[in-house]
């Protein structure tokens, strides 16, 4: 039986595989500092002791728009997909956004991700038609 909950101090090192599936890095997050932050909502689906889907929801203010969130980093492991934990976590992730009055969630993803793009489109989110920048430092 899986179970969404919050990130809790201690399940870094579970979520190793779960990244290296996401990014093709072994990354080991700081999930002290994660928990300590209010406004980066980190959840993880666990099954059997063992933690199977990762979503983040990173909240922060734009002066002209409020509060805004983006969806980072949504995971779930290989042999796990199809089973509608995806749509699960970010159903969750889009409630607890709604909980806290965000005003729009926003999120990237790579035109080869096209099972994470019928997600997003399927519930709701919309492609902008405006270019997005990134400068790496
Ligand atoms: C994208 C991802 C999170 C979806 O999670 P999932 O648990 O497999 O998806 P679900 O079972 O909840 O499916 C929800 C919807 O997503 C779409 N979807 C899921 N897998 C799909 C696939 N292989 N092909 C096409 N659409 C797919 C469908 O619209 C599906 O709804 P439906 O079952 O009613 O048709 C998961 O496949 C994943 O972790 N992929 C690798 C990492 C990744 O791309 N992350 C997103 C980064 S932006």
């Amino acid at each position: 039986m899986s179970k969404i909950r919050e990130l809790q101090i201690g399940d870094e090192k579970k979520l190793v595989g779960l990244f290296v599936t996401l990014t093709g890095k072994e990354i080991l997050i700081d999930s002290a500092s994660s928990v300590a932050d209010h406004d980066a909502v980190c959840l993880v689906i666990e099954e059997d002791d063992a933690l199977i889907g990762f979503g983040s929801l990173i909240i922060h203010k734009v002066p002209t728009k409020g509060e805004v969130a983006r969806i980072e980093d949504v995971i779930i492991g290989e042999n796990h997909q199809g089973k509608g934990l995806g749509k699960m976590l970010v159903l969750r992730l889009i409630e607890i956004a709604r909980e806290r009055k965000i005003s729009k969630i926003n999120l990237t993803s790579n035109p080869m991700r096209t099972a994470a793009h019928k997600l997003y489109e399927k519930l709701g989110f919309s492609k902008y038609d405006t270019d997005t920048f990134f400068l790496s430092l």
